[in-house]
């Protein structure tokens, strides 16, 4: 039996997720069940600028919001007074994209006289694990998006212990950072994971960062060694006349690169993980955040999952859950709210 979360009475949320470049709505059940859901994305508008520009994505969401809330109401099949709840995201994030999706769902909240549940961003990616799954904590949870890389206990629905994190750049920040480097466009993540796919893992020895401190993460040395050996790769390639490099040539080698680095990121993500489970008595291990959609990440886990005799239990999050969506908003106010503080406002300080 799946224990009762926080808010028991509260049944159907409709929550809103606008920290950084997606509008997304969702309306989820009893934490577990999205009856809907929507993601307006702004990558478009982003990408010519080669990442996100906090005032354009403020008005996005402005102009979008509305939209998506009919959206999702129409698509559930439900009016306004059949939701028990608004939630929304109320940090860390961009400010102006938070004060866009907290507003309307306190809005929402005001005129038909029902609560308004706060999230944090990163509870939230933690319980996107919840959604059309069995899990309950403990659990361990790595937590990789575009702005942290944490290793976190999850020892109960609103009780965390940060075991380790990143001493630099998030891994996603790393993704974007070579994307970019290789002149691939943004975000840089899914470009990769593509591109690694065409690449020779084994083609570059980048280096998996060893540390005192043995569950905390370091990125900033791989993206140095990565820009290092392409631009030195890259100058070695035959030139043709104007300086032109042989299109396949340059594939080649940006395939081997994306599928080198993202050898070096998995192998570390997944050691130290697995370590950091066994260490603490772990049996059950769930990933979260935008890098979780990694194809190479997720097989790595998933073989350890397909090995019962090694006594792990794997958890990943549906791809379209591990980037931002409102669906994760739904289940984290189901079960882990912000504290019912209504007062709270997304520019003070969000709780980590
Ligand atoms: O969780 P998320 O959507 O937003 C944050 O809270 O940061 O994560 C976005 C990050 C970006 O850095 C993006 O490049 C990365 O997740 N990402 C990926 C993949 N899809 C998204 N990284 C690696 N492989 C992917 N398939
Ligand atoms: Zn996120």
């Amino acid at each position: 039996m799946i224990s009762q979360p926080a808010s028991k009475q509260i049944e159907t949320i409709l929550a809103i997720e606008t920290s950084c470049d997606d509008t997304a709505v969702a309306i989820v059940k009893s934490g577990r069940t999205v009856l809907a859901t929507t993601i307006l994305s702004q990558a478009d508008t982003h990408a010519r600028y080669g990442g996100v520009v906090p005032e354009a994505a403020a008005r996005l969401h402005i102009e979008q919001v509305n939209g998506a809330i009919e959206t999702v109401l129409t698509e559930a099949g439900l009016t306004l007074e059949k939701i028990d709840a608004f939630a929304a995201t109320l940090g860390p994030g961009l400010v102006g994209s938070l004060l866009v999706g907290a507003n309307a769902a306190k809005t929402l909240s005001f005129i038909t006289n029902k609560p308004f549940l706060g999230v944090n961003h990163l509870h939230a990616h933690v319980a996107s694990n919840y959604i059309q799954s069995e899990l309950e904590p403990p659990f361990l949870c790595l937590l990789i998006s575009g702005g942290h890389t944490q290793l976190i206990a999850i020892r109960g629905y609103q009780q965390f212990d940060l075991v380790g994190q990143t001493r630099d750049d998030a891994v996603g920040e790393a993704y974007d950072k070579v994307a970019r480097m290789l002149s691939l466009g943004y975000p840089g993540g899914p470009i990769i994971d593509n591109l690694a796919s065409q690449g020779n893992p084994k083609a570059y020895r980048f280096p998996q960062a060893k540390l005192n401190e043995p569950f905390a993460f370091s990125f900033s040395g791989l993206k140095t060694a990565v820009s290092r050996t392409y631009a030195r790769a890259r100058a070695c390639l035959p030139a043709f006349e104007n300086n032109g490099l042989n299109e396949s040539d340059l594939q080649n080698l940006n395939a081997n690169i994306a599928a080198s680095f993202q050898y070096a990121v998995v192998e570390t993500l997944f050691k130290k993980t697995v370590a950091c489970a066994q260490a603490m008595g772990f049996s059950q291990i769930a990933l979260a955040g935008g890098v979780s959609a990694n194809t190479a990440l997720r097989q790595r886990f998933e073989a350890l999952g397909n090995q019962p005799e090694t006594g792990y239990r794997i958890y990943l999050p549906k791809k379209q859950f591990c980037t931002d969506n409102a669906a994760m908003v739904g289940a984290c106010a189901y079960f882990d709210p912000l504290t019912a503080d209504i007062a709270y406002e997304v520019f003070s300080r969000a709780k980590q």
